[in-house]
């Protein structure tokens, strides 16, 4: 059975401007020189790219692939990148095209496309959705239902308040939904 990862490291503060920095940058991100290993880093988007979490693995046999893959975005999604770059460090001598980790990477991207969370229905339910979302820290969209007196924009009677980067605002179901990023609508603690 393959091993749990390693607790994910955060890297407070620190900035990315080259991504050919990266490879670089791995010893120190985690500790020591990896050997063949698979490292996922993960980046936050503000004006530039910020460090999130970074987690190493053994390069893994096929047969345990998907159940590596798994454990190892799982510890990286629970941070809620924007952004994760894996890295394979090692792993053979075959040169390209016929890369010999390709199929991980495969992997990698497959599983992290997968992990978001869509939903519609009552109200409530979509609360304790959101909910559920933010315990395992996946995204999550959620469409509203609200009466609608016009549906065009109009009336502004079916309007919810969401968060926005510039705080609180009103926003309407009919024109500007009616799917919202679930944690606009619904917040709770981080
Ligand atoms: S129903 Fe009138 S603004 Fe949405």
């Amino acid at each position: 059975m393959t091993p749990p990862p390693a607790p994910p490291s955060l890297i407070d503060g620190i900035y990315l401007d080259d991504l050919g920095e990266l490879i670089a940058g791995i010893p120190s991100m985690i500790g020591f020189p990896p050997v063949d290993s698979i490292v996922l880093v993960t980046f936050h988007v503000t004006d530039r790219l910020q460090f999130g979490a970074t987690v190493r693995m053994d390069l893994p046999e096929p047969r345990h692939g998907p159940d590596m893959v798994s454990q190892l975005c799982l510890a990286t999604v629970a941070h809620e990148p924007d952004v994760a770059v894996p890295v394979i460090i090692g792993g053979g001598s075959v040169d390209p095209p016929e890369l010999p980790y390709r199929w991980l990477m495969e992997l990698v991207a497959k599983e992290l496309g997968e992990v978001e969370i869509f939903a519609c229905g009552p109200t409530p339910m979509l609360e304790v959705i959101t909910q559920v979302a933010r315990a395992f820290h996946v995204p999550c969209q959620v469409s509203l239902e609200e009466f609608m007196a016009c549906a065009v924009g109009g009336c502004a009677g079916c309007t919810v308040q969401v968060q926005t980067h510039e705080g609180a605002a009103m926003k309407r179901v009919c024109v500007d939904g009616p799917v919202f990023d679930a944690y606009t609508v619904f917040q709770g603690p981080h």
